[in-house]
């Protein structure tokens, strides 16, 4: 027999937000804006600007189960351990730098201390491995791509990405592949290093999986083609 609590208690589990729920099948959320309540997932790695939490997969490859969750607060920093489950509540952002073109990042910004709750300790995330599990695609870097010069043709050299906000095609694009990667752990299997590094120590790799342009150097050249307007 069905008591009104165990009713009630059955509705919340159904309407719990996931990982999943806030990154969607698109470039940007479909949650953008909104306050979501004890969102589960397990510490995957920590940096200076928050951590990042990873969640059930389920089998549609162009929905991302991991997620940057955004803080400056040392105290809420310094409360997670990467192996903690742990429920997030706060706000869906999607964030870039000011005035720059790259693609915007979801993030989840905890309200408060109070609202990053640790649940249990010790769990550990098996990362997704590049090039065996998935690889990304070698001809187009977005379904944009038209003109002779490819992306370099967008409109005042702007990317539309994320003003189109198409829904991901992780198997012809390139930028959706990564997309549908977004916040993910992976491990990618001896990399090549292609360029040195940035201001942030970031470089580029690529790893063991298929690549075209592959050149004297050991870098990728990139190249316009007909294949640009072929997949559109
Ligand atoms: C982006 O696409 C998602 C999924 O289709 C949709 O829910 C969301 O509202 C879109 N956001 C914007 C700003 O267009
Ligand atoms: C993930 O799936 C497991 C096994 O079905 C379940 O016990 C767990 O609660 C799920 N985690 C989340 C965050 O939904
Ligand atoms: C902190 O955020 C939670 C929601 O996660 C809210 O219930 C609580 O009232 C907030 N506390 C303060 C002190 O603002
Ligand atoms: C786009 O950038 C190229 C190369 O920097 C430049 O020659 C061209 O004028 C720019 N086009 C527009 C519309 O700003």
């Amino acid at each position: 027999m069905f008591s009104p609590f165990l009713l009630f208690a059955c509705l919340s589990v159904a309407h719990a937000v996931s990982i999943t729920d806030i990154q969607g099948p698109a470039f940007r959320s479909p949650l953008e804006g909104q306050v979501v309540e004890g969102v589960i997932g397990i510490v995957t790695a920590k940096g200076p600007s928050g951590f990042w939490i990873q969640g059930n997969r389920t089998s549609d490859i162009r929905v991302s189960n991991g997620l940057n969750v955004f803080t400056e607060s040392t105290t809420i920093i310094n409360s997670v351990s990467v192996g903690d489950q742990v429920s997030v509540t706060g706000t869906v952002n999607e964030f870039r730098t000011k005035g720059s073109g790259d693609l915007f990042g979801t993030e989840l910004e905890p309200t408060n201390a109070s609202s990053v709750v640790v649940l249990s300790s010790g769990h550990s995330v098996a990362p997704l491995i590049l090039g065996v599990e998935r690889s990304p695609p070698t001809q187009s870097i977005s379904a944009l791509d038209v003109g002779p010069d490819g992306f370099l043709s967008v409109p005042n050299n702007q990317t539309q990405v994320e003003v189109v906000n198409a829904t991901l095609q992780p198997s012809e694009f390139g930028i959706d592949f990564w997309e549908s990667l977004e916040g993910q752990l992976v491990t990618v299997r001896s990399p090549t290093v292609t360029d040195f590094e940035s201001k942030f120590g970031e470089f580029w790799v690529y790893g063991k999986w298929p690549v075209t342009g592959l050149n004297s150097r050991g870098g990728l050249t990139m190249t316009f083609g007909a294949t640009d307007l072929f997949f559109y």
